[in-house]
């Protein structure tokens, strides 16, 4: 990067294109991760040497399916290393759940996901990845395609993601067999052992409980009441994510347990960090349990005629979390397998939950945490609600589905003018204006700094990051903070950074890296600092728009098929030679 950032004034660096996903395979984990996720790692690491880095495609070939999973199965799909009797690549899906932390973290860098067709010939492949990069297709309806940030491209369609609200039967009833076994992972955790109890009321009489660490006393007691209801409860001791363990376990349950019948993965950990301070051992601590405890247990099961496989994912790889983006990868993972498996014909379901209610590990989050989801719209999910959803989600037929409570006009406020196209749907059905005001503040705001002298200037902006800083910490009106305090003297800690630099580039258009508030660490000095970026003749329509790119795709495309193999690699040595000059 830092080679590239000599050239910059001869070739200016216009994108980057991450490529390396379509090189994975799912049977080889631990080089599909150091290929995806490390891989842009140390490019977000390395920025530095950039200052800013341009836009980031994140290019994928098959993480999806079709769409139609539910209805269109493959069924006897013969599925070995190097089989390709399907198409599907859901281990690329980490890289989804990674491009929307990026998104949230690095407010200013436009990071793209594109899948592309894995059907498609390569002539057309390349033609779509040159069309998306270089010239961004033009706007259709009311959203900007320019600000879409979720596609892909299914038989010469382009397709965008878009939230919107599921349909479900409300009067099912989860019926378990009292032949058969059932298999929790993290059985003994907040949200597995509430499941556990449930099934147990729903008929089931033998049940398979996974843990690496053996019950406490207080666990033990909770067992012996499920067994004295008439529960046989097998505490199996074991890591996911070690093959293995789980070879031994599913050994055991073949030969002393009645059939297996259902399998819930809720196995899982958390070490949140920001993605610029993320060391790679914190990254895999997270993905281990849902990435390679997921494929164990559908390599492990995929012989067996199950009536559920049910993953328990996170809101978190559908919206995204500043903080999470090692948990983030490893939930869009499970999203991918399930519909990796609905795709072979086999059961799957992925629950993108919210944070639960009293139990597990949303309600063990620090105080500070939880009121800055709270902040944000986000309401937990009552055991009970969620039992009851969970009941309704299984009748269902969907691959993957969210169920997370949150009060919509709050939740989408955060963002601005900037409401992301994946929510775009959703977002029309409310008047934001009317419910929080923000907007004709915002725009008076706007309009008075246009007209203001340079001292008044100031002043506003100061007023401006007080107020917003004020509602990032939750303080009331009579306590706001002092201008020259430090940020992180007045309490805010690295998350509340990367949320003040959102606010700011959703109310301003002006894009702060997340290391602002160290380089200007109090109000005073991000107000000067924001002046600076500040033009006086303020447009934030005409900042928040992407300039179109006018090089021509069709010029690219011609230009490559015009040279031979030979050519083509002499050029790619040539512009290789050149970089290593560089270095
Ligand atoms: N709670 C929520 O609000 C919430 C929201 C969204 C999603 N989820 C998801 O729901 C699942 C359950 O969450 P929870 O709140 O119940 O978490 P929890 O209370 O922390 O329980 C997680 C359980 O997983 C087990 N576990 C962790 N790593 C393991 C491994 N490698 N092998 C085997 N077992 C392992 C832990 O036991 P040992 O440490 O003994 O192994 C623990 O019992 C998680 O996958 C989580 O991501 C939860």
């Amino acid at each position: 990067l830092e080679a590239i950032a000599q050239t910059k004034d001869e070739f200016p660096l216009k994108g980057i294109v991450h490529l390396w996903s379509l090189e994975t395979d799912v049977w080889e984990l631990a080089t599909t991760q150091e290929l995806t996720c490390r891989s842009i790692l140390n490019l977000l690491q390395a920025t530095p040497a950039l200052l800013k880095l341009p836009p980031l495609w994140l290019v994928t070939q098959g993480v999806m399916g079709t769409g139609d999973e539910g209805t269109s199965l493959v069924s006897n799909a013969a599925e070995t290393p190097g089989d390709r009797t399907t198409n599907m690549q859901p281990q690329q899906a980490l890289l989804w759940g990674l491009g929307k932390v990026i998104t949230m973290e690095y407010p200013g860098l436009d990071c793209r996901c594109l899948d592309l067709d894995p059907n498609a010939s390569e002539e057309e492949t390349l033609k779509v990845l040159v069309e998306e990069v270089v010239r961004h297709p033009v706007s259709k309806g009311n959203v900007s395609t320019n600000t879409e940030n979720q596609i892909r491209y299914r038989q010469g369609a382009r397709q965008v993601a878009r939230l919107t609200q599921a349909k479900l039967e409300t009067d099912t009833k989860l019926v378990l067999e009292n032949q058969s076994s059932y298999l929790i992972t993290g059985g003994l955790g907040g949200v597995g052992w509430e499941i556990a109890k449930f099934l147990v009321q729903q008929g089931a009489r033998n049940l398979v409980l996974i843990g690496r660490n053996a019950p406490s006393e207080t666990a033990t007691e909770s067992i012996q009441q499920l067994e004295k209801a008439g529960a046989n409860v097998s505490v199996l001791l074991g890591d996911v994510s070690k093959e293995k363990d789980m070879v031994d376990i599913f050994q055991h349950i073949q030969t002393s347990l009645p059939p297996l019948k259902g399998v819930i993965h809720a196995a899982g950990v958390i070490d949140d960090g920001l993605l610029q301070q993320m060391s790679w051992q914190q990254f895999t601590k997270v993905t281990a349990p849902k990435v390679e405890g997921t494929w164990n247990l559908h390599k492990l099961t995929k012989d067996i005629p199950l009536d559920f496989f049910v993953c328990f994912s996170s809101i978190t790889s559908v919206l995204g979390n500043p903080g999470q983006g090692n948990y983030a990868a490893a939930n869009a993972f499970m999203d991918g397998i399930t519909q990796y498996r609905r795709h072979l014909g086999l059961p799957g379901l992925s629950i993108n939950w919210g944070g639960w209610a009293n139990v597990g590990m949303a309600a063990r989050m620090e105080a500070q945490q939880q009121s800055r989801l709270q902040s944000q719209g986000f309401q937990s999910i009552q055991p009970e609600q969620g039992l009851q959803a969970f009941e309704e989600v299984l009748a269902g037929n969907q691959a993957q589905i969210a169920v997370f409570p949150v009060d919509w006009p709050q939740f989408l406020t955060q963002f601005g003018s900037m409401t992301p196209a994946l929510l775009s749907d959703l977002a029309s059905q409310f008047d934001l204006q009317a419910q929080t005001n923000h907007g004709p503040k915002l725009r008076e705001f706007l309009e008075e700094l246009k007209r203001t002298t340079q001292e008044q200037r100031q002043r506003l902006i100061i007023d401006y990051l007080v107020s917003t800083v004020a509602k990032i910490l939750r303080r009331s009106k009579t306590d706001l903070p002092d201008p020259e305090e430090g940020f992180f003297n007045l309490g805010m800690d690295s998350l509340m950074a990367v949320d003040l630099s959102r606010r700011i580039q959703a109310d301003l258009g002006i894009s702060l890296s997340s290391t602002s508030t160290f380089e200007y660490p109090n109000i005073q000095s991000l107000a000067d600092y924001l002046e600076e970026l500040i033009p006086s003749s303020y447009d934030p329509q005409a900042e928040s728009e992407t300039p179109e790119v006018t090089i021509n795709s069709e010029d690219i495309l011609s230009g490559i098929s015009q040279l031979s193999e030979n050519e083509m690699e002499q050029a790619l040595d040539e512009a290789l030679s050149e970089l290593d000059l560089l270095l």
